[in-house]
């Protein structure tokens, strides 16, 4: 057994050795805050093998037309009015054998935005509001407020009222049983992270049930005025169609007066 451990400890001691006698990258800026614009240079020193070109990455993802050929140990990638999107992970990459490549951090201020400006919900159903943020990094906390006259009141947690369900990049507020006249209004979902806080306003439109029901009624009222109509005219033209059929006298279906009428006028026949 000790004997394995040995082994084992041996071997990634050399694994280490190997390691440290790999390329050595150095960034500069080592990473980037708060920065309207920013250079960023990657160097490097014994690489692996001959440096055949090299290209840049942003959270992954090779950035169009930064792949070069040249064999310079060194390169540069340029940001120009850095926006709230451009925040990420930027990699250098240079193309030896394996590839050797480091990262910078190029960091933004949250940058909070609701998924809907306002939002509506119906008298006694659950509301849900959303805000996302696309900076990097994205807020470590956020925090919801109802905006009121003296004030915003933040929304605590778990109530019977309101839950908040947080992710990083997103935070969504639940409001059960919606009232018209409690929880309609604006909202204020704010995102905090290292570099600072920013902030989305929502408006909240709260239904009557009987208003969400209206294009039904509208419907429906059409069609009773419809039938009504149809029945007034069908009721006008029966009084023709019955003398019609009284004249032909094959019609299976006769009115009693109708019928009465006839009988009476076969009875004075019979008698005359
Ligand atoms: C790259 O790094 C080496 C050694 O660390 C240094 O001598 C050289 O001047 C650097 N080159 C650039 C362009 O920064
Ligand atoms: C939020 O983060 C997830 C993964 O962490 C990512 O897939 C998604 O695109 C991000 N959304 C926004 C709006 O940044
Ligand atoms: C709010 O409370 C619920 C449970 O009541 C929990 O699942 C959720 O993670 C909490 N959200 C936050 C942002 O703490
Ligand atoms: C970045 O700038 C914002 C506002 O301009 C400021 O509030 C924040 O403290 C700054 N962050 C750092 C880490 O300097």
């Amino acid at each position: 057994m000790r004997l394995l451990w040995g082994v084992v400890t041996l071997s990634l001691c050399v694994y280490h050795a190997n390691a440290a006698t790999g390329p050595t990258i150095l960034t500069n800026p080592e990473s980037v805050f708060n920065l309207t614009n920013a250079v960023l240079t990657c160097n490097i020193t014994d690489p692996p093998s001959p440096i055949k070109g090299n290209y840049w990455m942003k959270d992954g993802v090779e950035i169009k037309n930064t792949k070069s050929e040249a064999t310079a140990s060194t390169t540069q990638f340029t940001l120009d009015k850095i926006g709230n999107t451009d925040g990420g992970v930027y990699t250098c990459v240079f193309e030896t054998e394996p590839i050797s490549q480091k990262t910078i951090d190029v960091k933004t201020p949250p940058h909070v935005k609701p998924y809907k400006d306002s939002e509506h919900g119906n008298e006694n159903d659950k509301g849900v509001l959303a805000c996302v943020s696309h900076s990097y990094p994205a807020p470590t906390d956020w925090t919801w407020y109802k905006i009121t006259e003296t004030g915003n009141e933040p929304i605590i947690n778990g109530t019977d009222k309101y839950e908040i369900k947080s992710q990083p990049n997103k935070t969504y507020l639940y409001i059960t049983l919606l009232d018209m006249n409690a929880d309609m209004g604006d909202y204020l979902c704010q995102g905090v992270s290292e570099l600072g806080m920013a902030s989305g306003k929502i408006h909240l439109r709260v239904r009557s049930r009987l208003a969400a029901l209206w294009p039904f009624l509208g419907i429906v009222a059409e069609v009773i005025v419809l039938v009504t109509i149809i029945f007034i005219y069908e009721k006008k033209r029966k009084p023709d169609e019955i003398t019609d059929d009284d004249d032909s006298g094959s019609a299976p279906l006769k009115s009693n007066a109708a019928t009465n009428h006839k009988d009476k006028n076969v009875r004075q026949r019979n008698s005359n």
